[in-house]
């Protein structure tokens, strides 16, 4: 089936997110609307607002993509909506926003797993963003975010196995709780390592958990509260001055923790290409590590752009795009799943 353009919609969480796309897996627009200002007072994602924002942003973030790419809805070969996991309330906003514009337009659906788009974000192109590596199969995948810290082994675009995941928080949310405890910005997980930066991060011990365990699980929980114990043994002066080496001490054992496991999955399953996307793969000191371990080993290894790390809908598209591509499609019938 000849696909030209795939117009991609996201709003599984806080960011409302539309871009197109198009057969050369290149994103030919792409606007994206965060929440941040609506959720900083909480702390946190209120899932109410973030659907109620999403109906706001989404039709203005399709007439801007429609306008900078000169083409109208009628151009489009098919359209790519997150479906699942993610917000039951905010996935409702984008699949019905793209059923209506499917259905008002006789255009083919797609609901797409929101993780195959972080799995194939690496692979996105644009006038500044080329990949290292083409997109080839079979890769080991770490997708780490707010939400997830899972580890898959993608055998195909259509068949893919988690091998370990965490068993408490995800990388992100443990970052982003500790940046708080720091009184960084919301979300805190770039805060933190723009903070860490050159900072030795040894200067304060924090647990390696699960790192003898032979499997690929992770755990962020003892991370967490030994940090917070940490933290709390300052008064506000002394705080202020350990500020940057708690930031550096915590962010290493977390990606420590993520690179070590990941290791082992490799070790495990001998895979030679190694994927790394979501939020908290725009770790600076995560790409470092990764980046050594793999010119060492001689693997490949894809990360996305920095501005494919965090949830958008150009990752949508290009799942879209592959799988509508093969014949799949979704009907009217396409409802949210939350997990
Ligand atoms: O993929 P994403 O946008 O949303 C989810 O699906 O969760 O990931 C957001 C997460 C947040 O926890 C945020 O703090 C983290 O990614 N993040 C980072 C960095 N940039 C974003 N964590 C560490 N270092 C960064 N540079
Ligand atoms: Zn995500």
């Amino acid at each position: 089936m000849s696909l030209k353009k795939i117009l991609g919609i996201e709003s599984s969480c806080d960011d409302s997110s539309v871009a197109i796309i198009n057969s050369n897996h290149e994103v030919e627009s792409m606007f994206s609307a965060n929440q941040i200002k609506q959720h900083i007072v909480f702390k946190g994602v209120v899932p109410e607002i973030a659907s109620r924002t999403h109906t706001k942003n989404l039709l203005k973030l399709v007439e801007l993509c429609l306008k900078e790419t000169k083409s109208s809805l009628s151009e489009m070969d098919g359209i790519a909506v997150t479906s699942k996991p993610g917000l039951v309330g905010s996935l409702m906003v984008g699949t019905t926003t793209a059923k209506t514009l499917a259905l008002a337009n006789n255009i083919p659906l797609l609901g797409v797993n929101h993780l195959e788009g972080h799995m194939l974000a690496p692979f996105l192109k644009d006038n500044i963003s080329k990949p290292k590596q083409p997109l080839s199969f079979p890769f080991l995948a770490l997708i780490v975010s707010g939400g997830h810290s899972h580890i898959y082994f993608v055998k195909s675009l259509n068949d893919y196995h988690l091998i370990g995941k965490t068993l408490d928080d995800a990388a992100g949310e443990a970052l982003d709780k500790f940046a708080q405890l720091l009184g960084l910005a919301f979300p805190g997980g770039a805060e933190l390592d723009k903070l860490a930066s050159n900072i030795d991060p040894l200067r304060f011990p924090l647990p390696k958990p699960l790192w003898k365990e032979k499997s690929a699980n992770l755990s962020f929980s003892g991370i967490k509260s030994a940090g917070s114990r940490l933290v709390a043994q300052f008064n506000e002066k002394e705080l202020l001055k350990n500020k940057k080496y708690l930031a550096a001490s915590y962010q290493k054992a977390i990606v420590d923790s993520l690179v070590q496991k990941l290791k082992w999955a490799q070790q495990e399953t001998q895979l030679t290409h190694i994927v790394v996307s979501g939020g908290v793969s725009a770790n600076s000191l995560l790409r470092l590590e990764l980046n050594q371990w793999c010119v060492n080993k001689k693997l490949k290894l894809s990360v996305p752009a920095l501005k494919y790390c965090t949830d958008n809908a150009a990752m949508i598209a290009l799942v879209g795009y592959l799988k509508m591509k093969e014949g799949l499609f979704s009907n009217q019938y396409l409802s949210p799943v939350s997990s």
